[in-house]
């Protein structure tokens, strides 16, 4: 057992998550001069892209685009801005950028327009010729950061010492390192999303007792509870206290074990929230995803992905009312692709995800002419061997849904 004594550490992205928040609805892009004032980390890029206004970035990065044909395929994530999701080939949830990734082998170049974690994951399931480039070096994600590889390394070890070689079945969902991953693949796991949660509960469980899910403690718990798997059969491992804060009899009782992560964005939704939204609207459909706590998601109507929610509301009568507990550039987007409608976000304050809506359009403009003049900027690289191992984890994913 490793008996460590860690000072609790909060990520620097979860502390800058809250830089963007307003009251105002507008969302709308401003040059990038203005929005450095935002108490977030940029990357540094050439001072000609800081002051050039949005329309002008937009009739750059369209022409960039479009001098660049089939060797360029750009990815967008459903929570990027607008400015951006535009110019996107193919948009979706992690899970369906993902299979893109895995499909689109004709493409030299890869730009995904998400947080690293998708990035790394492009370039571990993309071919050997072909390059990822993430637009802002800064796009991370606080959930991801909340499971550092040592702390993880740390706690299977654990983990092993309790339960021995096999004794628990490591799921990791997409948020998080290729390490973990990694780590995932040489121990018999698997990488999950939020779409295939339950399919890859139902894998795991058919190949080992328990289950240590990394590193958001929110979607595992949903997910077990959907499984049948009793709360008092879940424990939260607590990366800053030994054995995660548990006795070695605690840790024999638990069928899953929840890694203390969660999204610095879902957490912001609330039970009074839901109340309130059902007061104002008695017919108004609630649906949340599964990153938003188990008091939110039972008391929400439906919950699922990003694609989920999009699919629901789409295939939704006209008329219907929709209260919805996710990131608001995907909020926005649904309501303005729905006018026949009512659509709109549960939490009154208009709070992107800080590191998704780090990919500004001068980003994107700079890494599209870097691209025109043979440079490949910000490319992500794996390395081969965690790649490898990282590979079989997310295959075994690709293979049970
Ligand atoms: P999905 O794309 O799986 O819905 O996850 C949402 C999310 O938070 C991505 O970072
Ligand atoms: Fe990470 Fe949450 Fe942002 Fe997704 S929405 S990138 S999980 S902080």
């Amino acid at each position: 057992m490793v008996i460590k004594l860690k000072e609790p550490t909060i990520p620097i992205t979860e502390i800058e998550q809250s830089a963007f928040c307003q009251t105002d609805d507008e969302l709308k892009a401003k040059s990038l001069d203005e929005e450095f004032q935002a108490g977030v980390r940029w990357q540094k890029l050439p001072t000609s892209y800081m002051r050039t206004s949005p329309e002008d970035l937009d009739t750059r990065i369209a022409s960039a685009r479009a001098a660049l044909g089939s060797q360029l395929v750009i990815l967008g994530h459903h929570y990027q801005r607008n400015e951006i999701i535009k110019f996107a080939d193919y948009r979706g949830d992690s899970f369906k950028l993902s299979q893109y990734a895995a499909s689109q082998k004709e493409a030299e170049n890869i730009i995904f327009c998400g947080v690293h974690f998708m990035a790394e994951t492009a370039d571990i399931l993309s071919a050997p010729h072909q390059k990822v480039i993430l637009p802002n070096l800064m796009a991370g994600c606080s959930m991801a950061d909340m499971a550092q590889i040592d702390d993880v390394l740390d706690c299977w070890d654990d983990l092993e010492g309790v339960f021995g070689e096999r004794g628990v079945v490591p799921i990791t969902y997409m948020n998080s390192t290729a390490d973990i991953k990694a780590l995932c693949g040489r121990n018999g796991g698997i990488v999950c999303t939020s779409t295939n949660a339950p399919a890859t509960f139902e894998w795991a469980l058919s190949h080992g007792e328990r289950i240590l899910f990394l590193p958001d403690q929110h979607l595992g718990r949903n997910t077990g509870l959907k499984m049948g798997i009793d709360l008092d059969e879940m424990l939260v491992w607590n990366p800053f206290k030994p054995l995660g804060g548990h006795t070695e009899a605690e840790l024999s009782r638990a069928k899953l074990v929840l890694w203390q992560g969660h999204c610095s964005v879902h957490t912001r939704f609330t039970v009074p929230q839901i109340q309130e939204a059902r007061e104002r609207f008695p017919d108004v459909n609630v649906l949340v995803h599964p990153e938003c706590t188990m008091a939110v998601v039972e008391a929400a109507d439906l919950n699922g992905s990003t694609e989920y929610i999009i699919k629901a509301v789409s295939e939704g009568p006209p008329g219907s009312v929709w209260a919805i507990g996710t990131e608001i550039s995907l909020v926005n987007r649904i309501a303005a692709e729905n006018p026949d409608k009512k659509i709109f976000c549960l939490d009154s304050v208009v709070c992107p995800c800080s590191t998704m809506y780090r990919i500004h359009p001068a980003y994107l403009s700079w890494v599209l002419d870097g691209l025109n003049e043979g440079v490949v900027v910000n490319h992500i690289t794996v390395d081969e061997e965690a790649a490898e191992q990282a590979r079989v984890a997310l295959d075994r994913m690709l293979s049970v849904v």
